[in-house]
C-alpha cells in the first residue's frame, strides 16, 4: 500500500493518478475530505492528517508499506518540523521505503532560504531505519510560469537578481512521473535521484520563449537583491520576498544549471521541454 502525502496539490494529486491508473493500492493524505472531494477521484482512499499533528501522522501511516513524502510548503522552521514528524512517524508506524521530494540545491554554502531545510531532512532521512529514495527536483516549470513570467508579460521585462544564472526547469507532471517510477520499482535500496529538465536555460532564453509563446516582446534585466525584494514585498506575504531573492541568488552562483538524466533513466523519455511545457500551459490558459 502507498500513501501519498500533499494529495491534494498539484505534484501528489499527480502522482496519486498515475498510481492508481498503474493498478497500485494507493491512499491519499489529505488535510480535509471538502478539498479531497472536489480535486481527487471518489474511489481513492483517504486517510486525513495535518504535518504538525505527530499522533494524526502515525495514525495515517499506518499499514502502509511506502509513503511518498511531497514536501511541505510556508515558514521555513515550520517546513523543517513538518518534514522531521513526518519521517518519524513513517519510521514508528513501520513503513518500508519513504519516497522525498528534495531540491537540487542542499548545498551548505548555499543562499537559498529553504536550503537549510531540506537538508535537514535529507540529513534525517539518511539516519532513519527505514530506506529512502530522495528526488532532489530542479525548479518547477510552473513556478517560473506563475511567480514570474506571468507579470512580465504586460511591462515586458522581468526584472530578477539570477544574474546570468541557469536553471533547467521540470513540469510538476514530470515530477509526479518520476515518483510514480520510483514507488513502482521493487528495489527499495536507498538512491538519490537528480530530476530536471535536458536543458539549462538562462532568463534571457527563457523570456524569449515566452514571448515568442504569447506573441509578445519579453525580456530579462539581472537587478540587485534590494531592487527585486522592494517589487516581491509588493506583491507577496512573508516568507516569499525572501525566498524568492535568495533562490534567485542560489541561480546566480550556478547552483540550479545541472542538467542531469535521471528523469530519462527512471521513466525511459525525456522531459518535456520548457518550450513544450509553456505552449501546453499557455493554450490551456487561454482554452
Ligand atoms: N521545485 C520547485 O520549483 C518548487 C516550487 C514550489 C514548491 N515546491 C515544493 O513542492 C511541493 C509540491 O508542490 P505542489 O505544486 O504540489 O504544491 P501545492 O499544490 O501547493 O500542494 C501542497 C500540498 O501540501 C499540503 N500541505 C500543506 N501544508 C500541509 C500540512 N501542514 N499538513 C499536511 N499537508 C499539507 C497541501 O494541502 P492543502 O490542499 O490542504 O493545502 C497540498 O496538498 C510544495 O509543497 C513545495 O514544498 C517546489
Amino acid at each position: 500500500m502507498i500513501l501519498v502525502t500533499g494529495a491534494t496539490g498539484h505534484v501528489g494529486r499527480a502522482v496519486v493518478g498515475r498510481l492508481a491508473s498503474l493498478g497500485h493500492d494507493v491512499v491519499a493524505m489529505v488535510r480535509g475530505r471538502q478539498i479531497a472531494a472536489e480535486c481527487l477521484p471518489s474511489e481513492i482512499a483517504l486517510r486525513v492528517a495535518d504535518y504538525e499533528d505527530a499522533s494524526a501522522l502515525k495514525r495515517a501511516f499506518a499499514g502502509i508499506d511506502e509513503v511518498v513524502l511531497i514536501s511541505s510548503d510556508g515558514d521555513a522552521s515550520a517546513v523543517m518540523r513538518h518534514h522531521a514528524n513526518a519521517i518519524e512517524a513513517a519510521a514508528a508506524a513501520g513503513a518500508r521505503h519513504i519516497i522525498f521530494t528534495s531540491i537540487v540545491d542542499v548545498d551548505g554554502r548555499s543562499p537559498f532560504y529553504f536550503a537549510p531545510v531540506y537538508r535537514d531532512a535529507e540529513r534525517r532521512l539518511a539516519a532513519c531505519s527505514v530506506p529512502s529514495t530522495i528526488l532532489r527536483c530542479g525548479l518547477y516549470c510552473e513556478f517560473i510560469l506563475e511567480y514570474w513570467l506571468f507579470s512580465s508579460q504586460t511591462s515586458g521585462e522581468l526584472a530578477l537578481p539570477a544574474g546570468d544564472g541557469r536553471v533547467a526547469p521540470i513540469s510538476r507532471d514530470d515530477v509526479a512521473a518520476a515518483i510514480a517510477m520510483v514507488a513502482a520499482d521493487s528495489d527499495k535500496s536507498p538512491k538519490i535521484h537528480t530530476v530536471t529538465g535536458d536543458l539549462a536555460l538562462d532568463f534571457g532564453e527563457i523570456t524569449a520563449s515566452y514571448g515568442e509563446t504569447v506573441a509578445r516582446q519579453v525580456g530579462y534585466r539581472p537587478c540587485s537583491i534590494d531592487e527585486y525584494q522592494a517589487l516581491a514585498s509588493a506583491q507577496f506575504d512573508d516568507p516569499w520576498p525572501c525566498a524568492f531573492s535568495t533562490l534567485c541568488a542560489s541561480i546566480a552562483e550556478g547552483r540550479y544549471s545541472r542538467v542531469s538524466d535521471d528523469f530519462a533513466v527512471l521513466t525511459g523519455r525525456g522531459p518535456e521541454s520548457f518550450q513544450d511545457f509553456l505552449r501546453r500551459a499557455t493554450s490551456a490558459t487561454e482554452a
